[in-house]
């Protein structure tokens, strides 16, 4: 079968990456889409469970870094398009363990541009190379009512955002030097179905369920804009096929929250559904202490994309809150598979033989 288009999607077993992947292989039956995934500890394929069988789904195990490996896919798929959001995404975990982040996200990015580089040879017609960065490369904001806007300068302050704007500075600079039809976004915090327990939002929902403590870094003081994860899955479909190559977007839902007051929002919502009274979780609240340069103040300007390419969420926060809680506590065999390391043994022997 011959397809319209041939579209490589990294890290597609990630949290994001997986609403991206569903969404284009659904409502494209004419894309092929290939997603190529290393399968770390954050890609679970148990995230695609719903889509694996269609016939215009391939997925591919294999590391964004490996170079000859790129090379290979790019030319057995004949690929046209790449939405790239494989990556290490925890700043908790870029804290601890530096070069993980730069050699994935950097190094891996890198590889990834040089394989579309060479496979494209200077043929840029209908070709697209999307990659998917976080607002957190700009830095942190003051409470003074300021947006992170597209020409924000760059100050990352953890290891896990400086090695974000790394590779996005590679990007820009495959258009710049090369002329690759690139475009990068910037998108604020994602909430929603599928994501790793080691986020604020997923964890505290499983805390709760086990009445364990909910570790509040500092004051809870800090501030981050969530939008719903299909909201940006939407976003990425938008700018994929109708932005303007070498631009920027920031992805955003205009929803800033203190983190005090969402915790204080999830706990009542799990409480609710659980048939909790209100106040019963509220003790679990514990305070820690905050993360080393925790970031202050996220807040995303999008008009650009709004006006621009008519992209706004779909979602109000608190109907994207109740369907998130709602999606862990139906799910508590997709977080208890997590939970207890179990899908890592599941997936890798049943894929040991396909890979
Ligand atoms: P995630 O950690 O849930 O998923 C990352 C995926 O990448 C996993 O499936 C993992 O197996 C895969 N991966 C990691 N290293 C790889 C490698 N070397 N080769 C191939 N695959 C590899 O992350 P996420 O939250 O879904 O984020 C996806 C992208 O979106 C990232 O680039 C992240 O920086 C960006 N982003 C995330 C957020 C957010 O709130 N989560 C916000 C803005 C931007
Ligand atoms: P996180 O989900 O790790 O996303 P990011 O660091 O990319 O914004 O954290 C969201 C906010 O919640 C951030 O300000 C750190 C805070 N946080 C806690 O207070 N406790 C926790 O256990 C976690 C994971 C995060």
């Amino acid at each position: 079968m011959s397809f319209k288009r041939n579209i490589l999607i990294t890290g597609g077993a990630g949290f994001i990456g997986s609403h991206v992947v569903r969404l284009f292989v659904n409502k494209y039956p004419d894309y092929r889409i290939i997603n190529l995934d290393k399968l770390t500890y954050a890609g679970n394929l148990a995230n695609l469970k719903d889509i694996e069988d269609k016939p215009n789904y391939t997925f591919v195990k294999a590391d964004i870094c490996d170079f000859d490996k790129m090379m290979e896919i790019f030319k057995q798929y004949n690929i046209d398009g790449v939405i790239h959001l494989a990556a290490e995404s925890h700043v908790d975990r870029s804290i601890k363990d530096p070069f993980t982040f730069a050699q994935t996200n950097v190094m891996g990015t890198l590889s990834l541009l040089q394989a579309a580089k060479l496979s494209w040879d200077g043929d840029y017609d209908n070709k697209r190379f999307y990659h998917i960065s976080t607002d957190e490369v700009y830095g942190a904001l003051q409470f003074d009512g300021t947006f992170f806007e597209e020409t924000t300068k760059y100050d990352p302050h953890s290891p896990y955002s400086a090695s974000k704007a790394g590779s996005d500075h590679f990007v820009r600079a495959f258009h710049d030097t090369y002329g690759m039809p690139t475009i990068v976004t910037n998108c604020s915090n994602n909430y929603g179905p599928y994501q790793f327990p080691e986020k604020l939002i997923p964890l505290f929902i499983n805390n709760i369920r086990h009445k364990k403590p909910l570790p509040v870094y500092g004051k809870g003081e800090n501030v981050r804009d969530w939008l719903y994860v299909v909201d940006h899955a939407r976003a990425i479909d938008v700018i994929f096929h109708e932005g303007k190559t070498a631009e920027t977007y920031n992805i955003g839902g205009f929803n800033e929250w203190k983190n005090i007051d969402i915790i204080k929002v999830v706990i009542k919502t799990v409480d609710r559904l659980l048939g909790n009274s209100e106040g019963t979780s509220d003790h679990l609240i514990t305070y820690v202490t905050d993360r080393a340069g925790h970031d202050l103040r996220y807040a995303i300007d999008s008009t650009k994309l709004k006006t621009e390419l008519g992209w706004e969420p779909s979602l109000q926060f608190e109907e994207g809150i109740e369907k998130t809680v709602r999606w862990y506590l139906d799910n508590q065999e997709w977080m208890d598979n997590i939970t207890s390391g179990e899908y890592e043994k599941y997936y890798s022997d049943m894929y040991k033989n396909k890979l």
